[in-house]
């Protein structure tokens, strides 16, 4: 078969590096893919991801068997449905689906409407209404600007002067622009979060190893939110109890709504979740796969990829068998100086033969490649990705591996994986 992966980044490597694994997939080729996955694929140059048409034609000209889509900007400018009316066999959401991730209010109200636990939520337009909720309610509580505002717009207020405060921001100054011409005042959760991907063809949703991601820029969780700064998996804090709570109440109810709702779901569906004491609650649905969630769940799938996308695709996912390794897996983000503010590019970046060699996968985020020389071009650059028995041996590994890379004003943190060793 031939696949077609759509993205540049660290989740797409991942990908790419497990499909290239199924004796199914004869050729594989990246829509524009970066210089770790043209190690394992042909990178395509000239077609932006955003052109659903000229991504078609080339699949067409091709006799591609799969598209995997990677990131949600194509998923919500409906590349699969431009596909699948091609004939062209995709994965991941039609456009109506992926509201799921790309509209808070959408997602918020299907929770509400059929059950499926989330912290309770108001929407509005109007500051002097939000203040007096905040007033009546109280703290702490999360004011959230409702639009795109590059995941910036969540403000988790620990006293009511801050909500307050938030809600001047964010509707009165407009610190996020028209995307806080409304918000969504939100219940606090109070728990450990963590992330649980999932396989769908719209019927059947089966949970992949769950995952925990580190969002803040430094160790100790200090520091601006970033993409996220390393992930491992399994998530001790998602004991089997949680993950059967997680699936019976979240993952399966939510994939009958979005079917009786007709749009049905299918692909990747990653639910952020937090683990309270009243067990598993949503804060929000992607419509793709985490990244870097990707970079330590794929590495403990031990079935084939190829099969599970097609499944997924065909609407037979229920036939498949879907095994995971015992182990665990860590995955340490190396970035540039400066991110998640500004950064500079172009710096050249050595020792990933010498990483590979201590038996790590080294998986490119933001790279480019000139005159045979490896440079930084963005700013999360790579994951160091190693696995072990337990997620004490992954995080020795991972960090050896990162030992051996550098480039100037590179920055990592380095506690990846502290909330599972701490429950060593
Ligand atoms: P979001 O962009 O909605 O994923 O929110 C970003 C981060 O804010 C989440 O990863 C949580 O850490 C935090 N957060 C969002 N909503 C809540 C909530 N209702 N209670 C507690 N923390 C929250
Ligand atoms: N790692 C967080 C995300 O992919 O949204």
């Amino acid at each position: 078969m031939k696949v077609l992966v759509i993205g540049s980044g660290g989740r797409e490597h991942a990908l790419v590096w497990k499909l290239a694994q199924s004796p199914k997939a004869e050729k594989i080729f990246a829509i524009p893919g970066n210089p770790g996955i043209a190690e394992l694929a042909e990178c395509v140059a000239g077609i932006s991801i955003e052109d659903n048409g000229a991504v078609v034609s080339f699949a067409k000209e091709h006799g591609i068997d799969l598209v995997v889509v990677g990131p949600e900007v194509p998923l919500m400018n409906g590349i699969v449905d431009a596909l699948n009316e091609a004939g062209i066999r995709a994965f991941g959401p039609k456009r109506a689906a992926a509201k799921l991730e790309g509209s808070k209010s959408f997602s918020k109200e299907l929770m509400k409407k059929y059950g499926i636990p989330t912290a309770k939520y108001e929407v509005f337009t109007d500051a002097a209404a939000a203040r007096a909720y905040v007033e009546q309610e109280g703290a702490p509580i999360v004011i959230k600007a409702d639009g795109l505002a590059a995941g910036k717009g969540v403000i988790v207020a620990m006293t009511k002067e801050q909500a307050l405060h938030a809600i001047d921001d964010i509707m009165e100054d407009q610190a996020f622009g028209s995307a806080g011409s409304r918000v969504v005042i939100e219940e606090f959760m109070e728990g450990e979060e963590a992330s649980l991907l999932a396989f769908t063809d719209g019927k059947t949703i089966c949970p992949m190893i769950s995952s925990q991601d580190h969002k803040r820029a430094y160790d100790g969780d200090e520091g601006p939110n970033t993409g996220g700064m390393g992930t491992y998996a399994p998530a001790p804090v998602m004991t089997e109890e949680n993950l059967r709570l997680a699936t019976e109440n979240i993952l399966k109810p939510v994939i009958a709504a979005m079917q009786q709702e007709g749009h049905p779901y299918q692909g990747c569906l990653y639910a952020g979740l937090m683990i309270t004491s009243e067990g598993p609650k949503v804060v929000e649905f992607n419509a793709r796969f985490g990244d870097p969630e990707t970079q330590v769940v794929l590495p403990l799938l031990e079935s084939d990829l190829v099969g599970i996308m097609c499944a997924c695709a065909d609407g037979t996912l229920a036939e498949q068998e879907i095994k995971w390794s015992k182990g665990s897996a860590v995955c340490v983000v190396l970035a540039s100086g400066g991110y998640p503010g500004s950064y500079r590019k172009g710096y050249e970046i050595t020792g990933l033969g010498k990483a590979k060699a201590l038996n790590t996968l080294v998986f490119h985020a933001g790279t480019g490649e000139k005159d045979g020389k490896i440079l930084t071009a963005g700013g999360r650059v790579l994951g160091i990705v190693a696995t072990g028995g337990d997620v004490r041996e992954a995080v020795d590994k991972a960090y050896k591996g990162v030992g051996e890379v550098s480039f100037q004003d590179m920055h990592y943190r380095k506690d990846i994986a502290h909330r599972a060793l701490e429950r060593l």
